[in-house]
Formats: structure tokens, sequence, C-alpha cells
């Protein structure tokens, strides 16, 4: 058996195997790849292959310019998109590991629960397809997350439903900051491209309508924990000073590894 195929059965047999990371990390890992192509997402059509007709010539210099996005702007790409990855992955394995213990002491956060739950999946699948998609390789951190999160989700849930929403509450905080800041970055990236005269992607602009629509998600996560007795976690200081440094170190080791 080979590498692949034995880390493919090893993570089936694994409690981690319904997480829905699994079909996309395992190529991820055991195939090795340099070239990331984010060439679609400022350029959209190929050159003409034929001599153009002065007409076409006439539109073309007025028509606006298209360049691929600089090394700084993929590298910035990669790293922002590796971070929401593997984000989005601890969101989901905390909710998780909270549920049963939250929904069984509070029947009535059943829905909510699976609401934040639903949402989170939705935007780990999103970020898988787009790692896999750009050829962008997961945190090396990829594993200690996993356990991270799990245990913090797990110990919250066990807490009780206040120390629970205190977790939403301190992670959300963060992670929609963090998603603000990387809309700032393309906003500003469309702006200037706008300023020059260039065309821009399409690509670029449902990545900037994406992550927005993710961070206000987040943020309404942040509201209904706090409107469900997040502030009332005792110790609440303790708890979101705690998961908040923690979420900003994940944040800025996972940037770099
Ligand atoms: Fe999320
Ligand atoms: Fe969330």
């Amino acid at each position: 058996m080979n590498s692949a195929k034995a880390l493919r059965s090893l993570y089936k047999s694994s409690p981690y195997s319904q997480t829905p990371l699994c079909d996309f990390l395992l190529p991820s890992f055991t195939q090795v790849t340099s070239r990331r192509d984010y060439a679609s997402i400022t350029t959209s059509s190929e050159s003409p292959k034929t001599e153009p007709a002065p007409e076409a010539l006439k539109s073309e210099t007025t028509a606006k310019r298209r360049r691929p996005l600089t090394k700084e702007q993929q590298q910035f790409l990669d790293s922002a998109l590796r971070v929401n990855q593997a984000g989005e992955l601890a969101a989901v394995l905390i909710y998780r590991h909270q549920t049963p213990p939250i929904t069984r002491s509070h029947p009535h956060l059943r829905p909510l629960m699976h609401h934040m739950y639903s949402q989170e999946a939705g935007h780990f699948s999103t970020f898988n397809a787009l790692l896999a998609k750009h050829r962008i390789r997961p945190t090396a951190m990829y594993p200690v997350w996993t356990a991270a999160a799990s245990t913090l989700g797990w110990v919250t849930g066990l807490m009780g439903r206040e120390a629970a929403m205190a977790c939403t509450e301190a992670v959300e905080t963060e992670i929609g900051g963090h998603y603000n800041g990387q809309v700032r970055v393309l906003l500003s990236w469309l702006k200037e491209m706008e300023e020059k005269g260039e065309e821009v992607g399409e690509e670029l602009r449902e990545l900037v309508d994406t992550l927005k629509r993710i961070r206000d998600e987040e943020l309404e996560h942040l509201d209904e924990a706090v409107g469900e007795g997040a502030k009332e976690a005792r110790p609440y200081e303790l708890l979101n000073r705690a998961i908040r440094s923690g979420c900003k170190g994940a944040i800025w080791i996972s940037e770099r590894v």
C-alpha cells in the first residue's frame, strides 16, 4: 500500500472521517504542488490568435487592461485562504463537540446550534474548494488545530450553555475582525485596479462578496451567543481572554506554516 492509500485508510477509520474535510485534505497532503494559479482571478479571456481588424484595434485601446495579481497579492491570498480554512475547520469541530451536551440540557438551543453548525460547515466547504482550486496547501498545524478545537468545544460544552456561548462570542469576535481585515485589503486592490483603469476579474469580486457574507454570518453568531448568555459565563473574563488569545495565536501561526 502506498503512503497516500495508507493515509486515506487511516483517516477513514478515524473519528474525524465524518468531517467533510477528508476527501479534500488527503490529496493536498500527498500531492506536493508548487504551482498556484490565480490567473483566472484577474484574466478571463485569451489573447486574440489572429490579426485584429482595425475596428477591433480601436476598441482594444479603449478596453480596460487585464493583469495578473502580483506575487505579493498571491502570497496574501495563499495565506488568507489557508487561515480561513483552518478557522472554519475549528468552528465546525467546536460546534460539533458542544452540541450534544448543550442541546441535552437546553433543548430550545437545538435549532440555533444546528443553524450555526450548518453555516460553519458551509464556510468550511467554501474554503476547501478554494484551496483545492488554487492549489494552496492547508496549514501544517491542521492536526494540532483539530485536536485543540475539539477539546475547546468539548470542555466549554461540558461547562454549560453560558461557557459555550462565551466561547462562540470570543471566537467570532476574532474571526469577524479577521475577515473584515481581508475584505478591507481586497477592496483596496479593487479600488487601485479601477483607478488604474485595469479590469477587475469576476472571480476577485466574487471572493470579496464571499468573504463579506461569511463575515456577516460570523457576526450573527456572535450576536446570538451574547443573546444566549455568553456574558453570564463564569469566569467570563478568563474564558474570553484565553480563547481570544488562542485564536490570535492560531491565526498568526497558520498564516506562516
Ligand atoms: Fe465560519
Ligand atoms: Fe461562526
